[in-house]
């Protein structure tokens, strides 16, 4: 080969090397085009170059020719892929994981408000001595009314809207019948508390549900009088929704208790001023309660003329929706951990 073809072949050597570094370097598509412009382009050094094939030898012609033809190919391939790296590098859609997402916090599971409420009365009853019973979901009518002082052909058993299971099984409409079977098992003094669940024929509405949480209370001994009583609910009170709520007793009337009384607690929302929670009359009913009737201990197997003592029911979940303002009973019913979560201690 002549000298002329020797040195067109070096140069093309050298546009190839330089070319493909620069194609290679290039950090993004303005910098690529640059690269391509100037040793590729219509005007860069590698037409530049070719067309000093002209002044050549005609027999260094074919030999240099395909060496230009391989480096024109070779620069137009790097300079595509390159191209299309960019793209695909640059694009909205980021591809693999991205590390700079915060991460999301585990469920780690808590109990149910109804059960913290549950669990936190008991707590509170337990440092005035009372301790934890239970009784059948599942009852004789006996114990759920008879024993009770409600004769089953009273309206007061009407009232309450009985599941009968069988002629004289029914599913406990309220966790009194559990004071039957304290009574019944032990001698007093008993101190008690009875968190359950109770059923009744309601529409599951916005404040009804057919099947709920009460908590039951019963302290039977010689000389409990109606100041210990009052004491004891003052003291669940203020514990409970803080020092500065007041309780008051309303007349009532249950079958088991007479005394009755309504429990009521000054509004802990508006402070008594009158919100929509307490219907604008300052007060909460939270529990019914009473002196334990003599009918009861003489239905029980106890002594009347021995013993006395106090009772109260009070809905868990009534309380819960108070305490945390929830504002529909379902609420508590449907597991969804996104609102469940707001509870979990
Ligand atoms: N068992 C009653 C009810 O469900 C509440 C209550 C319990 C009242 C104990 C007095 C004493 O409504």
């Amino acid at each position: 080969m002549a000298s002329g073809g020797v040195a067109l072949a070096d140069r093309l050597r050298e546009i190839r090397d330089a070319a493909l570094v620069a194609i290679a370097q290039a950090g993004d598509a303005q910098q690529l085009e640059t690269a391509r412009a100037r040793w590729l382009g219509r005007s860069g050094a590698l037409s530049d170059a070719m067309s000093g094939m002209r002044d050549l030898q005609p027999a260094d012609r074919p030999a240099t020719g395909r060496l230009a033809n391989e480096v024109k190919y070779l620069l137009e391939t790097a300079y595509e892929e390159r191209a299309a790296e960019l793209s695909s590098s640059g694009s909205a859609e980021p591809s693999g994981p991205d590390l700079s997402l915060p991460g999301r916090r585990g469920w780690a599971g808590g109990a149910h408000p109804v059960t913290q409420v549950i669990d936190e009365i008991c707590e509170i009853f337990g440092e005035l001595g009372f301790v934890r019973a239970a009784g059948p979901e599942i009852e004789t009518d006996w114990h759920n009314f008879t024993a009770l002082g409600i004769p089953l052909d009273h309206p007061a058993a009407d009232e309450h809207d009985t599941f009968w299971l069988d002629d004289h099984v029914v599913l406990r409409t309220h966790t009194s019948p559990v004071q039957a079977r304290v009574m019944q098992a032990n001698e007093p003094p008993i101190r008690v508390v009875a968190p359950g669940l109770c059923y009744r024929r309601d529409p599951f509405d916005v404040s009804h549900a057919p099947a709920f949480e009460q908590i039951e209370g019963l302290a039977v001994d010689e000389g409990v009088d109606f100041v210990e009583f009052r004491a004891a609910i003052d003291f669940f009170v203020r514990r409970f929704f803080g020092p500065s709520v007041r309780s008051r007793f309303r007349a009532s009337y249950f079958p088991f208790t007479e005394p009755s009384a309504e429990v009521d607690v000054s509004c802990f929302l508006c402070d008594g001023s009158g919100c929509s929670a307490c219907k604008r009359s300052g007060w909460i009913e939270i529990m019914g309660s009473g002196m334990v009737d003599p009918v009861v201990f003489e239905e029980c197997g106890l002594d009347p003329e021995r013993y006395t003592g106090y009772a109260f029911g009070m809905g868990a979940a009534r309380i819960a929706m108070l305490r945390y303002r929830i504002p529909d009973i379902r609420l508590l019913y449907e597991g969804d951990v996104g609102f469940l979560e707001q509870f979990a201690r």
